[in-house]
Formats: C-alpha cells, structure tokens, sequence
C-alpha cells in the first residue's frame, strides 16, 4: 500500500527549529525514519513538507482522486485551514492526523482546536517522531 506522509509549514526546519519542543532530528532524517517503518509494516511510503497552503491542497486533492492513505501533520495550518479542513473532508482512504508536540495541551489558546481532527481516523500527539510510526502502524492495521 502507497501511503503519503505530508508535512506543512516550517516542519522543513526540523531538528533546528525550536528543538526542546521539536527534538533535534531533521526532516531529512524523518523521511529516512518513516520509509524504514514504512517498509518494516509493508507500506511504500512517501514523505514531503511544504511552506506553501496551496501545494499542500493540490496534494491532498491528488490523494482523494488517487484514495491513497494520508499522514498528516498540517503544523500551523492545523488550527485555522478552512481549505485543509474541506481538502481533508473529502478524502476516501483513512487520515491520521499527526502532531510532533501535544497542541491541545500548549499554552497558546489557538492551538486548542484543529480542522483536521473531525476527519481523522485517529490524532496522535506528543509522542514525538515516534508519532509517524504510530500512525504509520493505524494505516498498516496494526
Ligand atoms: C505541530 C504543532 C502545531 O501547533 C505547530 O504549529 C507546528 C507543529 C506539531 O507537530 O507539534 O508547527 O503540528
């Protein structure tokens, strides 16, 4: 099974970007992470970020015509993303929704509430990078 891994803003900047909430390995060393697991649960995985919203819809509209399983971390786009919430809304194969830290349980008010969460089959959070094995796992059926 083809799974797309999909990361959204500044995620790009991982292992750099305030590493005591993000930790300290890269995105490239993410991507290397969830092909492995990928591969150890069966699945051909294919992971990618961008800083761009309408990149990020273009994949998830190819992802709903295509019925590929969806990974995603939509970062900041999480908590305010009518577009990502519709681009989600229509997706035939299982989501799950992915974030790095806990947001529901951060200081900021505003990252209490997600347009993804009503379409995921599961949310994890603050587990990590282990997070994407976790929900590489869900995909798997595991
Ligand atoms: C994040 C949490 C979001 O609130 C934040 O905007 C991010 C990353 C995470 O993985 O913990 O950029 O999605």
């Amino acid at each position: 099974t083809r799974v797309l891994v999909l990361n959204g803003p500044n995620l790009g900047r991982l292992g750099r970007r305030q590493p005591e909430i993000y930790g300290s390995t890269t995105h490239d060393e993410l991507v290397e992470m969830c092909r492995s697991w990928g591969h150890e649960l069966g699945l051909d995985v294919e992971v990618r970020q961008t800083n761009h919203e309408g990149v990020m819809l273009d994949w998830l509209n190819a992802a709903a015509d295509e019925q590929t399983p969806v990974v995603l971390n939509a970062a900041a786009w999480t908590h305010y993303s009518w577009a990502i919430y519709d681009a989600c809304a229509q997706l035939a194969a299982p989501l799950v929704e992915v974030h790095i830290s806990a947001p529901s349980t951060r200081p900021e008010e505003w990252r209490h509430t997600s347009v993804v969460t009503p379409h995921a089959a599961r949310v994890i959070e603050g587990h990590g990078l282990e997070g994407y094995r976790m929900a590489l796992e869900t995909i798997a059926g595991r």
